[in-house]
Protein backbone atom coordinates (compact mmCIF):
# COMPACT_ATOMS: atom_id res chain seq x y z
CA UNK A 1 0.00 0.00 0.00
CA UNK A 2 1.02 3.45 -0.96
CA UNK A 3 1.16 6.30 1.27
CA UNK A 4 1.48 10.06 -0.18
CA UNK A 5 3.77 12.72 0.84
CA UNK A 6 2.73 16.07 -0.74
CA UNK A 7 5.66 18.69 -0.17
CA UNK A 8 4.45 21.85 -0.48
CA UNK A 9 6.80 24.24 0.91
CA UNK A 10 9.43 26.54 -0.01
CA UNK A 11 9.97 30.05 0.33
CA UNK A 12 8.62 30.63 -3.04
CA UNK A 13 10.94 32.97 -4.42
CA UNK A 14 10.94 33.18 -8.25
CA UNK A 15 7.12 34.48 -7.41
CA UNK A 16 7.23 37.01 -5.00
CA UNK A 17 5.79 39.07 -4.24
CA UNK A 18 3.31 36.92 -5.16
CA UNK A 19 4.17 34.68 -2.36
CA UNK A 20 5.03 37.54 0.08
CA UNK A 21 1.79 36.55 2.60
CA UNK A 22 0.44 33.54 0.74
CA UNK A 23 2.16 29.81 -0.01
CA UNK A 24 3.03 29.25 -3.50
CA UNK A 25 0.81 25.99 -3.60
CA UNK A 26 -2.29 28.31 -2.47
CA UNK A 27 -2.39 30.97 -5.51
CA UNK A 28 -5.01 30.04 -8.06
CA UNK A 29 -4.36 27.95 -11.13
CA UNK A 30 -7.48 29.30 -13.36
CA UNK A 31 -10.40 27.78 -10.98
CA UNK A 32 -8.64 26.01 -8.23
CA UNK A 33 -6.12 26.97 -5.48
CA UNK A 34 -2.62 25.16 -7.05
CA UNK A 35 -2.50 22.39 -4.34
CA UNK A 36 -5.92 20.69 -5.95
CA UNK A 37 -3.59 19.50 -8.66
CA UNK A 38 -1.10 17.30 -6.78
CA UNK A 39 -4.09 16.11 -4.28
CA UNK A 40 -6.28 14.97 -7.08
CA UNK A 41 -2.97 13.36 -8.95
CA UNK A 42 -2.95 11.37 -5.55
CA UNK A 43 -6.35 10.39 -5.12
CA UNK A 44 -6.62 9.30 -9.06
CA UNK A 45 -3.94 6.91 -8.20
CA UNK A 46 -6.21 6.00 -5.06
CA UNK A 47 -3.83 7.08 -2.57
CA UNK A 48 -5.74 8.00 0.53
CA UNK A 49 -3.52 8.96 3.37
CA UNK A 50 -2.13 12.09 2.56
CA UNK A 51 0.82 13.54 4.96
CA UNK A 52 1.11 17.57 3.66
CA UNK A 53 4.93 19.05 3.93
CA UNK A 54 4.63 22.88 4.22
CA UNK A 55 6.17 25.67 6.36
CA UNK A 56 4.83 26.65 9.69
CA UNK A 57 3.72 29.74 8.14
CA UNK A 58 1.46 28.33 5.46
CA UNK A 59 -0.01 24.77 7.01
CA UNK A 60 -2.56 26.48 8.85
CA UNK A 61 -4.02 27.85 5.39
CA UNK A 62 -3.37 24.79 4.03
CA UNK A 63 -5.84 23.11 7.01
CA UNK A 64 -8.17 26.12 6.39
CA UNK A 65 -8.66 24.74 3.13
CA UNK A 66 -8.60 20.94 3.41
CA UNK A 67 -8.81 20.57 7.08
CA UNK A 68 -8.29 16.65 7.89
CA UNK A 69 -9.64 15.25 4.58
CA UNK A 70 -12.88 13.13 6.09
CA UNK A 71 -15.37 15.76 3.85
CA UNK A 72 -13.62 13.86 0.64
CA UNK A 73 -13.03 10.65 2.33
CA UNK A 74 -9.40 10.77 2.45
CA UNK A 75 -6.83 11.32 5.67
CA UNK A 76 -4.59 13.86 5.62
CA UNK A 77 -1.77 15.18 8.11
CA UNK A 78 0.43 17.97 8.40
CA UNK A 79 3.83 18.48 8.76
CA UNK A 80 6.46 21.31 9.14
CA UNK A 81 9.77 21.74 7.03
CA UNK A 82 11.67 24.42 8.82
CA UNK A 83 13.85 25.14 5.74
CA UNK A 84 14.02 24.02 1.91
CA UNK A 85 16.54 21.24 2.79
CA UNK A 86 15.51 19.24 -0.46
CA UNK A 87 12.77 17.48 -1.78
CA UNK A 88 14.13 14.27 -0.35
CA UNK A 89 13.74 15.37 2.67
CA UNK A 90 10.23 15.14 2.73
CA UNK A 91 11.00 11.14 2.89
CA UNK A 92 12.72 11.98 6.22
CA UNK A 93 9.99 14.04 7.62
CA UNK A 94 7.58 11.59 6.38
CA UNK A 95 9.18 8.70 8.22
CA UNK A 96 6.77 8.23 11.06
CA UNK A 97 3.82 8.85 8.83
CA UNK A 98 4.90 6.21 6.26
CA UNK A 99 5.61 3.30 8.52
CA UNK A 100 5.63 0.44 6.93
CA UNK A 101 4.52 1.17 3.96
CA UNK A 102 5.29 2.00 0.48
CA UNK A 103 5.48 6.39 -0.45
CA UNK A 104 4.26 8.54 -3.28
CA UNK A 105 5.97 11.80 -3.20
CA UNK A 106 4.34 14.91 -5.39
CA UNK A 107 5.69 18.26 -5.80
CA UNK A 108 2.83 20.97 -4.42
CA UNK A 109 3.17 22.90 -7.99
CA UNK A 110 3.16 19.88 -10.33
CA UNK A 111 0.36 19.80 -12.66
CA UNK A 112 -0.56 16.44 -14.41
CA UNK A 113 -3.06 15.70 -17.02
CA UNK A 114 -2.93 12.38 -18.00
CA UNK A 115 -6.40 11.33 -18.73
CA UNK A 116 -6.55 7.10 -19.46
CA UNK A 117 -3.12 6.91 -19.08
CA UNK A 118 -2.93 6.60 -15.24
CA UNK A 119 -4.07 3.14 -15.89
CA UNK A 120 -1.12 2.52 -17.23
CA UNK A 121 1.15 4.16 -14.59
CA UNK A 122 -1.11 2.28 -11.79
CA UNK A 123 0.06 -1.00 -13.48
CA UNK A 124 4.13 0.12 -13.51
CA UNK A 125 3.83 1.49 -10.15
CA UNK A 126 2.53 -2.24 -9.12
CA UNK A 127 5.29 -3.93 -10.20
CA UNK A 128 7.83 -1.47 -8.73
CA UNK A 129 10.96 -2.83 -8.36
CA UNK A 130 12.34 0.02 -5.74
CA UNK A 131 11.29 3.43 -7.11
CA UNK A 132 9.36 4.45 -10.21
CA UNK A 133 10.05 7.63 -11.53
CA UNK A 134 7.36 9.89 -14.26
CA UNK A 135 8.76 11.25 -17.35
CA UNK A 136 7.68 13.64 -19.67
CA UNK A 137 9.12 14.84 -23.17
CA UNK A 138 10.01 18.45 -22.86
CA UNK A 139 11.77 20.74 -25.30
CA UNK A 140 13.96 22.39 -22.67
CA UNK A 141 15.62 19.23 -20.67
CA UNK A 142 18.38 21.10 -19.05
CA UNK A 143 16.41 22.71 -16.29
CA UNK A 144 15.27 18.67 -14.65
CA UNK A 145 16.39 16.01 -13.85
CA UNK A 146 16.92 14.43 -17.26
CA UNK A 147 16.39 10.40 -17.96
CA UNK A 148 17.40 7.67 -20.45
CA UNK A 149 14.70 4.73 -20.19
CA UNK A 150 15.08 1.26 -22.20
CA UNK A 151 12.01 -0.09 -23.88
CA UNK A 152 11.05 -2.10 -20.53
CA UNK A 153 11.23 0.88 -18.50
CA UNK A 154 14.42 0.03 -16.55
CA UNK A 155 16.35 3.34 -16.60
CA UNK A 156 20.36 3.69 -17.81
CA UNK A 157 21.10 7.18 -16.82
CA UNK A 158 19.36 9.98 -14.88
CA UNK A 159 21.43 13.68 -14.32
CA UNK A 160 20.09 16.60 -12.54
CA UNK A 161 20.24 20.14 -14.90
CA UNK A 162 22.45 18.47 -17.14
CA UNK A 163 24.11 21.19 -19.64
CA UNK A 164 24.29 18.48 -22.51
CA UNK A 165 20.68 16.47 -21.82
CA UNK A 166 21.32 12.67 -23.21
CA UNK A 167 17.36 13.03 -23.49
CA UNK A 168 14.40 15.13 -24.04
CA UNK A 169 12.86 13.33 -21.04
CA UNK A 170 12.62 15.24 -17.76
CA UNK A 171 11.98 13.76 -14.91
CA UNK A 172 8.27 15.23 -13.06
CA UNK A 173 7.74 15.87 -9.22
CA UNK A 174 5.87 12.43 -8.91
CA UNK A 175 7.66 9.22 -7.06
CA UNK A 176 6.94 6.16 -6.13
CA UNK A 177 9.05 4.68 -3.83
CA UNK A 178 9.43 0.61 -1.92
CA UNK A 179 10.21 1.69 1.97
CA UNK A 180 13.47 1.56 1.89
CA UNK A 181 13.76 5.44 0.74
CA UNK A 182 13.68 6.80 3.71
CA UNK A 183 16.74 5.12 5.15
CA UNK A 184 18.13 6.02 1.85
CA UNK A 185 16.99 9.52 1.88
CA UNK A 186 18.81 9.29 5.43
CA UNK A 187 21.71 8.87 4.06
CA UNK A 188 22.34 11.32 1.49
CA UNK A 189 24.77 14.29 2.25
CA UNK A 190 23.50 17.92 0.68
CA UNK A 191 24.64 18.81 -2.71
CA UNK A 192 26.02 21.89 -3.68
CA UNK A 193 23.01 23.97 -3.45
CA UNK A 194 22.50 22.62 0.16
CA UNK A 195 19.91 19.95 -0.59
CA UNK A 196 18.96 16.89 -0.67
CA UNK A 197 18.60 16.13 -3.71
CA UNK A 198 15.94 13.58 -5.01
CA UNK A 199 17.67 12.91 -7.74
CA UNK A 200 20.47 11.74 -5.33
CA UNK A 201 18.49 9.24 -3.99
CA UNK A 202 16.75 8.01 -7.88
CA UNK A 203 20.85 7.47 -8.72
CA UNK A 204 20.54 4.76 -5.81
CA UNK A 205 18.10 3.02 -7.17
CA UNK A 206 19.64 3.55 -10.62
CA UNK A 207 23.14 1.95 -8.84
CA UNK A 208 20.88 -0.90 -7.31
CA UNK A 209 19.31 -1.88 -11.11
CA UNK A 210 15.96 -0.96 -9.17
CA UNK A 211 14.67 2.27 -10.89
CA UNK A 212 11.87 2.03 -13.16
CA UNK A 213 10.90 5.39 -15.29
CA UNK A 214 6.66 5.57 -16.30
CA UNK A 215 6.68 8.02 -19.98
CA UNK A 216 3.65 10.28 -20.00
CA UNK A 217 2.28 9.72 -24.09
CA UNK A 218 1.24 12.89 -26.18
CA UNK A 219 -1.54 14.20 -25.52
CA UNK A 220 -1.19 14.46 -21.99
CA UNK A 221 0.38 16.92 -19.66
CA UNK A 222 2.59 18.05 -17.06
CA UNK A 223 2.92 21.47 -16.28
CA UNK A 224 4.96 23.30 -13.35
CA UNK A 225 3.78 26.50 -12.19
CA UNK A 226 6.34 28.29 -10.51
CA UNK A 227 6.91 31.14 -12.03
CA UNK A 228 4.42 34.01 -13.03
CA UNK A 229 4.68 33.03 -16.60
CA UNK A 230 4.26 28.91 -16.17
CA UNK A 231 1.62 29.83 -13.17
CA UNK A 232 -0.63 31.64 -16.07
CA UNK A 233 0.20 29.13 -18.59
CA UNK A 234 -0.74 27.00 -16.57
CA UNK A 235 -4.10 28.43 -15.89
CA UNK A 236 -4.86 29.11 -19.28
CA UNK A 237 -4.30 25.10 -20.21
CA UNK A 238 -6.70 24.36 -17.28
CA UNK A 239 -9.19 27.31 -18.59
CA UNK A 240 -8.82 25.57 -22.30
CA UNK A 241 -9.47 21.96 -21.28
CA UNK A 242 -12.13 22.61 -19.01
CA UNK A 243 -14.41 25.21 -21.44
CA UNK A 244 -13.62 22.59 -23.82
CA UNK A 245 -14.94 19.61 -22.40
CA UNK A 246 -17.43 21.12 -19.94
CA UNK A 247 -15.48 18.92 -17.27
CA UNK A 248 -13.57 20.20 -14.53
CA UNK A 249 -9.27 18.89 -14.32
CA UNK A 250 -8.19 18.17 -10.32
CA UNK A 251 -11.75 18.86 -9.19
CA UNK A 252 -11.27 16.68 -5.97
CA UNK A 253 -14.95 16.54 -4.61
CA UNK A 254 -15.98 14.71 -8.23
CA UNK A 255 -13.12 12.71 -8.31
CA UNK A 256 -13.85 11.62 -4.41
CA UNK A 257 -17.20 10.39 -6.07
CA UNK A 258 -16.10 8.36 -8.67
CA UNK A 259 -13.33 6.92 -6.42
CA UNK A 260 -16.02 5.61 -4.01
CA UNK A 261 -14.42 7.63 -1.42
CA UNK A 262 -17.51 8.95 -0.04
CA UNK A 263 -20.68 7.81 -1.10
CA UNK A 264 -23.75 10.14 -2.97
CA UNK A 265 -25.13 11.40 0.07
CA UNK A 266 -21.95 12.74 1.33
CA UNK A 267 -21.53 13.96 -2.14
CA UNK A 268 -24.50 15.97 -2.01
CA UNK A 269 -24.44 17.17 2.03
CA UNK A 270 -20.60 18.28 0.89
CA UNK A 271 -21.81 20.64 -2.43
CA UNK A 272 -24.58 22.03 0.14
CA UNK A 273 -22.30 23.15 2.36
CA UNK A 274 -20.73 25.25 -0.08
CA UNK A 275 -21.63 28.62 0.33
CA UNK A 276 -23.11 31.07 -3.33
CA UNK A 277 -24.13 29.65 -6.78
CA UNK A 278 -20.16 30.13 -7.81
CA UNK A 279 -18.95 27.80 -10.78
CA UNK A 280 -17.57 25.38 -9.20
CA UNK A 281 -20.25 24.46 -6.74
CA UNK A 282 -22.40 24.63 -10.17
CA UNK A 283 -20.47 22.50 -11.77
CA UNK A 284 -20.60 20.06 -8.42
CA UNK A 285 -24.04 20.01 -8.53
CA UNK A 286 -24.65 19.11 -12.64
CA UNK A 287 -22.18 16.14 -11.16
CA UNK A 288 -24.54 15.14 -8.77
CA UNK A 289 -27.77 15.61 -11.23
CA UNK A 290 -26.11 13.33 -13.31
CA UNK A 291 -24.87 10.48 -11.03
CA UNK A 292 -27.97 10.70 -9.31
CA UNK A 293 -29.89 10.77 -13.52
CA UNK A 294 -27.45 7.34 -14.63
CA UNK A 295 -28.50 5.14 -11.14
C1 LIG B 1 13.33 19.28 -8.92
C2 LIG B 1 14.17 18.04 -9.19
C3 LIG B 1 14.28 17.80 -10.71
C4 LIG B 1 12.88 17.71 -11.31
C5 LIG B 1 12.04 18.93 -10.93
C6 LIG B 1 10.60 18.74 -11.36
O1 LIG B 1 14.00 20.42 -9.38
O2 LIG B 1 15.45 18.22 -8.61
O3 LIG B 1 14.98 16.59 -10.94
O4 LIG B 1 13.00 17.59 -12.72
O5 LIG B 1 12.04 19.14 -9.51
O6 LIG B 1 9.78 19.85 -11.06
P1 LIG B 1 13.98 21.83 -8.58
O7 LIG B 1 12.63 22.42 -8.87
O8 LIG B 1 14.14 21.50 -7.13
O9 LIG B 1 15.11 22.62 -9.13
Amino acid sequence: MYKGILLAGGAGTRLYPLTSVLSKQLLPVYDKPMIYYPLSTLMLFGIKDILIISTAKDIPNIQRLLGDGSQMGINLAYKVQDAPNGIAEALILGREFVGRDDVCLILGDNIFYMGDQIGGFTSTVSDNPGAVICTYHVPDPQRFGVAQIEEDGLVTSLEEKPKLPKSNLAVTGLYFYKNDAIDKAQRLNPSARGELEITDLNLEYLKEGRLKAFRMVRGTAWLDAGTPDSLIDAALFVQMAEKRQGLKISCIEEIALNRGFISVLQFEKLVSSYKGQGNYKLYLERVLYERKRSA
